[in-house]
């Protein structure tokens, strides 16, 4: 008989939607007071209680030492209530109650970046969505407790700078070189939402009018020398505060609204009520020392956060499992916002990419869930592509259906039904079904599925009856742990072509089908069906999905040629790159020569290059070989998608001959007037010099470091420096010294310095052991840390071999001082049983090695949904 020795007891920790249950007790109002010392903090909280229904008093708190409690003004007797390391709970509480508690706590040793922390010497900040604000007080911490915040904050006056939600309705001395403010934030809301700022910050100001004539104060905090970066971000928030009065009819609520920029941030930023909290590399912007992706990244996080500020806080979630229900919107607003901003086609084409690049391979994978989710160990693991992107797709497919108008009569009946309110994604759907007249329950079918949809479409020609057939089915793989997959409503924009001429053809769908195509969209929502459109005179060409109506993996029939014709004649901008990704797709994955293709870029590319050199960059995108990669579902050898896209580049390369240099040395950045345009030739030009050094031009190297040495623009510079370094080019020693010198003191832009290389293609464990050894890296920040480990995952060749190991030691070292940066930089290997033998084992044991090893419920909960394929 075996014996197990120390048997773990293992306690399901799994939370579940079907479980949720109203709070006991609600908040009326809270008191605040933080007072923080060089090696403590003390928090006194005051709630006044009222009971909602019946049932214990529970108040969530973790890490925190209790000093004290009150209840009703009597101290409370320690068998007056239980405390254990995740809750204090009082039985019997009477209906009204006001509970008074002191803790300690300790934000200068937290470096898990949740709760309050110390974010540098001079900066200590808060995190507390989802579940962070019961690391600073005992509450009832749950996004369906709303209440009324009073904060007092108190420090040190080496720190200037004392900040709270809502209005400062005091501020003065407090004794032994200390001040303090005191801060009211009139909206009810929960604690996730709260946010404190202690720190020593210079501030940039300016003023917004609302539509409702509000006069609002707008500040961003930062360190001093990163102020002049601040302004982008200011004009990119005043344009998403006037976007959504116009949009959608919201006003902002505030008298003022702050942004404060720090370093030690686990994500991109976070919405708290008037008082946003970011990353600086979503919010610091400036052309010297930032990329122009990062530009464009920091106007959409400003308008992210800004838009939550009606979708996730006036209104916000139930409970957790609702996360897309505010995540989902916003994204979708945000993604608007920036289809506003530049090209809405290569917006577009951006965001499906990062949807196919994340999305589908994690819906396809081991950590595969629904939008909505219905149960989880550890919420921070659920802040996924598949909350945030697919949920952003469930939103455009019913505003896609509904057009803009209807849509927005669904969205004011949202704001009118719900307003201060904790709701669901039930009351979402219900609310624009209401308001636009158009039921689309339906769709809440997509919240509760995981797995993306194949879309399987036949096109039929008749000549003689003079009609077109499409007929479409769809499909999913059945899924563990979700049973019943039930059919979607996919909407399929489409347009109809004359082969001949390139002409569109007016649709002329018959009333025999009862879903005809309005507007050019088709409602595809049963298992299979079939439309037919009259009166079409020569086999056309079918555009199928436009604009990527829908989430789903389409597979049609295509000719090479007809994908070809679409590259050079769909005027719908994205689904000409849809046609070069779905033909690439076919030559790396399938075998498919590459002439076609290659001849189709030499049609299309020189006069696009001339009218929207924007979109002419997208469409030298060929897909990245991680993406490839999770195309694969087992054999997957990293070594021959390399070599087959290497290829095809190369070819691709050559066969555009001069048109390389002679485009490179045309195109110019200044002559552009707009930036999106300008921002479209500096990618264009980085993608010449990286044709050329493919080419074995060796001018190219010349011309790298010329453009290196000459330009003041970090996306240039940097397009260089990649040339140079990939190909060790001889200048690529000094250029990366260089850069060094001229970038140490700026953190964003020495995080590229570590990418470009981690990500050289050719780097080793000597590489990353080199930079992650360097004194520069810093394990405290997670930008530096991902700047290193995404640009060693850029190359999955180097992520399946020396990479193994270097997550799983990431994993291990994160576990306990930042689970949730750790969990996430597992997932990384989620796809390992997909690879071919003995990769294949190999991973599987490193993985199964580390799992005695780790202690937080995220990186457990990861490592246990990869290990269970
Ligand atoms: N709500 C934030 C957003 O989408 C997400 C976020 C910021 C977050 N910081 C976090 C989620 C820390 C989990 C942990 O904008
Ligand atoms: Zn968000």
């Amino acid at each position: 008989m075996n014996i197990v020795a120390n048997p773990v007891v293992e306690v399901d920790q799994t939370v579940y939607l079907k479980d949720y249950q109203k709070p006991s007790f609600l908040v009326d109002s809270v008191d605040l007071d933080i007072q923080v010392f060089d090696d403590k903090t003390y928090v006194t909280a005051k709630l006044v209680m009222q009971r909602q229904t019946a049932g214990d008093l529970v108040l969530l708190g973790r890490d925190l030492e209790l000093k004290s409690i009150a209840l009703n003004g009597q101290a409370l007797a320690e068998d007056a209530y239980t405390l254990d390391t995740e809750q204090l709970v009082i039985a019997n509480a009477p209906d009204q109650v006001v509970i008074e508690t002191q803790v300690l706590i300790h934000p200068e040793t937290n470096t898990q970046l949740e709760g309050l922390y110390q974010a540098s010497g001079d900066l200590f900040v808060t995190q507390n969505e989802p579940e962070g604000f019961r690391k600073i007080t005992f509450y009832p911490d749950r996004p369906d407790v709303l209440s009324v915040f009073t904060t007092r904050v108190e420090a040190d006056k080496k720190f200037p700078v004392l900040l709270a939600n809502g209005n400062l309705i005091e501020a003065g001395e407090a004794g032994n070189d200390r001040h303090y403010s005191i801060w009211q934030d009139p909206t009810k809301k929960p604690a996730y939402l709260f946010a404190c700022v202690i720190g020593d910050l210079a501030v940039l100001k300016d003023r917004y009018v609302t539509s409702e004539g509000r006069d609002v104060a707008l500040e961003i905090y930062a360190e001093p020398k990163d102020i002049p970066k601040c302004h982008i971000a200011m004009e990119a928030l005043k344009h998403s505060m006037r976007w959504d009065e116009e949009h959608y009819g919201r006003p902002y609520d505030l008298d003022n609204y702050m942004i404060v920029a720090t370093s030690a941030f686990n994500m991109g930023a976070m919405e708290n009520k008037g008082l946003n909290i970011f990353n600086t590399s979503c919010v610091l912007a400036d052309e010297e020392f930032t990329t122009d992706a990062a530009i464009m990244r920091v106007q959409s996080v400003i308008a992210h956060e800004y838009f939550h500020n009606w979708t996730g806080n006036r209104i916000t979630c139930r409970d957790w499992f609702q996360l897309c229900l505010k995540e989902g919107l916003t994204v979708f607003r945000d993604q608007s916002f920036s289809e506003d901003l530049q090209s809405a086609a290569v917006q577009r084409i951006d965001d499906v990419a990062v949807l196919k690049a994340h999305q589908f391979p994690e819906d396809s994978g081991p950590l595969s869930h629904p939008p909505r989710p219905d149960h989880f160990v550890e919420i921070n693991n659920f802040y996924t592509a598949t909350v945030y992107e697919k949920g952003a797709e469930i939103n455009r497919m019913m505003f896609t259906l509904l057009g803009k108008e209807k849509f927005r009569k669904g969205t004011d009946e949202y704001f009118e039904r719900h307003d201060g309110q904790a709701v669901t994604v039930e009351d979402w759907v219900a609310a624009l079904t209401a308001g636009s007249g158009v039921d689309l329950s339906a769709f809440l079918i997509w919240y509760n599925q995981p797995g993306t949809p194949k879309l399987e479409a036949q096109g039929t020609y008749d000549a003689t009856a003079q009609t077109y057939q499409l007929s479409f089915k769809q499909s999913l793989k059945a899924h563990a742990k979700y049973a019943n997959l039930k059919a979607v409503p996919i909407p399929v924009a489409l347009a109809l072509f004359n082969a001949e001429t390139g002409e569109q053809l007016t649709l002329n769908s018959t009333a025999l089908f009862e879903n005809g195509v309005k507007d050019g969209v088709y409602l595809f929502d049963t298992d299979t069906a079939t439309i037919e459109f009259t009166g079409v005179t020569t086999k056309p060409v079918v555009s199928l999905l436009r604009n990527f109506s829908a989430p789903v993996n389409l597979e049609f029939n295509y000719s090479d040629k007809e994908l070809a014709f679409l590259m050079q004649f769909e005027p719908n901008g994205f689904n000409q790159w849809q046609a070069t990704q779905t033909l690439l797709d076919r030559i790396l994955l399938n075998d498919h020569v590459a002439d076609i293709y290659i001849q189709a870029m030499k049609n299309t590319l020189p006069d696009l290059i001339q009218k929207d050199p924007l979109l002419a960059s997208r469409l030298f995108d060929v897909p990245a070989e991680g993406y490839l990669g999770s195309r694969i579902d087992a054999g997957y050898n990293p070594v021959q998608i390399q070599e087959k896209r290497n290829a095809l580049l190369k070819t691709l390369a050559r066969e555009l001959g001069s048109f390389c240099k002679d485009t490179y040395l045309e195109l110019d950045p200044d002559n552009q007037k707009e930036f999106s345009q300008a921002m479209g030739v500096r990618a264009l030009k980085n993608i010449m010099l990286m044709m050329m050094a493919r080419q074995g031009d060796v001018d190219a190297f010349e011309l790298a470091h010329q453009q290196y040495q000459t330009t003041r623009n970090m996306s240039e510079r940097l397009g260089a420096l990649k040339v140079l370094v990939w190909n060790d080019a001889p200048q690529a020693k000094e250029a990366l010294a260089d850069f060094y010198t001229h970038f140490k003191d700026e953190a964003l832009s020495m995080d590229q310095w570590f990418m470009v290389q981690a990500a050289h293609p050719e780097a080793t464990a000597a590489t990353i052991a080199y930079l992650t050894s360097h004194p520069d890296y810093d394990l405290t920040v997670p930008n530096r840390i991902r700047s290193v480990s995404g640009g060693l995952n850029a190359n999955p060749v180097n992520t399946w071999s020396f990479g193994v190991q270097h997550f799983i030691e990431l994993a291990k070292y994160l576990d306990e001082k930042n689970p949730i940066v750790g969990s996430r930089l597992l997932q990384v290997l989620s796809r390992w049983y997909t690879l071919a033998e003995p990769q294949r084992s190999q991973v599987q044991a490193e993985l199964e090695a580390l799992k005695p090893l780790v202690k937080s419920k995220n990186v457990s909960e990861s490592l246990n949904s990869m290990l269970a394929v």
